[in-house]
């Protein structure tokens, strides 16, 4: 596996590949890498010649500096599990790479989907990402992007940054990938004791129970169970909702021909944890 560590290194690589008219399939990665990661690079392995992925903990997306801090850094045990995993490169960027002049997020507009649930709960969060993304699109050239449906409002504001900015990428989402006992993974996982592991099933637990009962009981009354199960447990629910797929606005009347998903951000201790479930 080829490891790229500046953009000189990765422009070679890329030209290179170009020159041999192979197809790119990317998946960029802030590192502390699991298995959900890794079923990315699976798909990604079986849609393209070249499999590219990318390690960069983006200072831009953090709103809170705390959170940046505690981030988990692993790079030996990631560049391992790549290799083993048959990514073909990585590239592991220094700061100057990707931002040469100043540490700062554009300033994005995603036709709403931005200020919807994570637009509330963390300002700027998604102008980061768009922001590294575009300049990991610019810098790598994929056919082929793929990202996790676990964060996936930032996947709906990937699909809309490539539109925007008339990228020539396909986006693919990939299914959650979950413990067995229906923790979706998150690189936040690690910062949880194993009895916090397993206490956060309760997410998926919970994230079921709605989808039994969605849409035959009312939305107040599943808000109204959901903060319950919550007001019993140790965790404290950040927020529910069900919203429209397409437009992340919480549903306000059903209607039959839309898709929904259920959304949920719960703190198990000081960690934050993010999951969603489709209610088809
Ligand atoms: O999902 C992530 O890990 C990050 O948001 C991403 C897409 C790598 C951008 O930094």
């Amino acid at each position: 596996m080829e490891i790229l560590r500046n953009r000189q290194n990765l422009s070679d690589y890329i030209t290179q590949i170009k020159k041999q008219a192979k197809n790119i399939g990317f998946a960029p990665t802030m590192g502390a890498l699991h298995e959900g990661h890794l079923s990315l690079y699976k798909m990604a392995r079986a849609e393209n010649d070249i499999v590219v992925s990318s390690i960069f903990v983006n200072p831009t997306q953090f709103n809170n500096p705390d959170d940046l801090k505690n981030y988990p850094r692993r790079e030996e045990e990631d560049i391992e599990m790549l290799k083993k995993e048959g990514v073909d490169a990585v590239y592991i960027p220094q700061v100057e790479d990707i931002y040469p002049q100043n540490t700062t997020r554009k300033n994005y507009h995603f036709g709403g989907i931005e200020d919807e649930m994570e637009g509330k709960s963390r300002p700027g969060h998604f102008d980061g990402v768009a922001t590294v993304v575009s300049e990991l699109f610019r810098q790598i050239q994929p056919n082929n992007a793929y990202f996790g449906e676990k964060d996936f409002q930032q996947l709906a504001i990937i699909k809309k940054l490539v539109e925007i900015e008339k990228f020539p990428i396909r986006i693919q989402g990939v299914p959650i990938y979950r413990a067995k006992n229906g923790l979706a993974l998150s690189s936040r996982n690690m910062r949880l004791s194993e009895e916090e592991k397993s206490g956060a099933s309760l997410i998926y637990q919970t994230l079921l129970k709605v989808k039994e009962c969605f849409p035959q009981i009312s939305m107040d009354e599943i808000k109204k169970r959901v903060k319950e199960i919550f007001a019993e447990s140790n965790y404290r629910l950040e927020y529910f909702i069900i919203a429209d797929e397409e437009s992340l606005r919480e549903l306000t009347h059903y209607d039959k021909n839309r898709k929904y998903r259920a959304f949920i951000v719960v703190f198990i201790g000081e960690v934050r944890l993010i999951d969603n479930m489709s209610l088809d």
